[in-house]
């Protein structure tokens, strides 16, 4: 018999998503988003977000099942984010995941957000290496992992952000200079026609693995004061502040390649989405004879499709399931892919 058809639910933040794998492959996925609702707040408000998945979730599945020309009964496990994210609006998607598991009798796996990004890649470039180096940069979280059997082995943190994540960075530095939220994407564009030599923004922590961006922040905040009464040069200053990110993560992650003596290096989370991040990574890859794996865009950001690749491949190395009392962990630290006591020992002491 062939694996299961696993659908994957993800709500820990604004994105509603609900995707369908089934032996590594995509078979569909569908998403929305609150972002516009946020918009006027200048960042995401939890509550907002929460009620939105409520409305967002059912629609969201129909139209994963008929972009994979599936119906409800044709699941056969059940994968969804309990954490990390926000309370709220990860108990509307585990809840929409608990009651189709229990309808149907199909398993029922918790998956740890970040692992999902990692396995993005996966849909669109095969099975990950073993090992291989994760650069994981989101709007919540900065991490450089080894990354072994993620559905079976522990995932080593060889650095993590000790303030603010990349993307953090690009959207609170974005506020300052005036561009709309979300900041990334908008800094990216800004940054289209700047010059990146043209502030020397700080490049912290040298020579550590962990990252930290809070002070890049506030040089840059800073830098946009200096302007006031006065024009401020945006482009070459969105340019400085992408090259000072793109430089500082593409530099640890390949140094930690060379370290340990990995050949491949993958790059998720929102923040890949970056062009500069991407173009750096290409280069300092390719010079150091490394790998480079980045998700397409549209599997760079939230989505249902990798929380069910992480169910896929939960399933298939005969994970145990959740039990259906799974409950979400807002605040999960990344141990193990699956979010349960069955497969985590430190949670099943929290
Ligand atoms: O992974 P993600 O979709 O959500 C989290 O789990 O956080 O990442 C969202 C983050 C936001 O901070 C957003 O500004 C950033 O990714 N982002 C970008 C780009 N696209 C999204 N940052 C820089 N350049 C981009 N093109
Ligand atoms: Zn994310």
């Amino acid at each position: 018999m062939g694996s299961p058809v696993v659908l994957g639910i993800e709500s820990s933040c604004d994105e509603t998503g609900a995707g369908l794998v089934r032996g590594g492959q995509l078979l569909g996925q569908a998403m929305t988003s609150s972002m516009e609702e946020h918009a006027r707040f200048g960042g995401v408000v939890p509550e907002i977000a929460a009620r939105a998945h409520v409305h967002a979730v059912r629609p969201v599945i129909q139209r994963a099942l008929e972009e994979s020309g599936l119906r409800l009964r044709d699941i056969g496990a059940v994968a969804v984010t309990v954490g990390p994210g926000l309370a709220g609006a990860l108990q509307v998607g585990l809840a929409g995941a608990k009651a189709i598991a229990y309808s149907l009798g199909v398993p029922l796996y918790g998956v740890h957000h970040l692992a999902g990004h990692v396995a993005a890649d996966t849909l669109e470039h095969g099975p990950l290496p073993d090992p291989c180096m994760v650069l994981i940069v989101s709007g919540r979280h900065t991490s450089l992992l080894l990354v072994r059997d993620l559905a079976r082995d522990p995932i080593v943190h060889l650095g993590d952000t000790r303030d603010d994540a990349a993307g953090e960075c690009f959207d609170k530095v974005a506020r300052v200079f005036g561009l709309p939220y979300p900041g990334g994407p908008a800094v990216d564009r800004a940054a289209r026609d700047g010059n990146p030599r043209a502030v020397s923004f700080p490049r912290p922590l040298a020579g550590s693995y962990d990252f930290s961006f809070s002070g890049l922040k506030t040089a840059a905040a800073r830098w946009a004061e200096g302007h006031a009464g006065r024009e401020l040069p945006l482009a070459d200053g969105a340019a400085s502040l992408q090259e000072a990110v793109a430089d500082v993560l593409t530099r640890k992650a390949v140094a930690a390649c060379r370290e340990h003596g990995v050949g491949t290096l993958v790059v998720v989370g929102g923040v890949a989405a970056n062009s500069r991040v991407r173009s750096l990574a290409v280069e300092r890859c390719r010079r150091a004879g490394i790998e480079l794996r980045v998700p397409p865009l549209q599997l760079c950001t939230d989505n249902g499709a990798m929380i069910a690749a992480v169910g896929d491949l939960l399933v298939r190395a005969g994970a145990e399931p959740a039990p259906l009392d799974l409950s979400i962990d807002p605040s999960a630290p990344l141990e193990y892919a699956a979010l349960h006591p069955a497969t985590s020992p430190a949670g099943a002491l929290r």
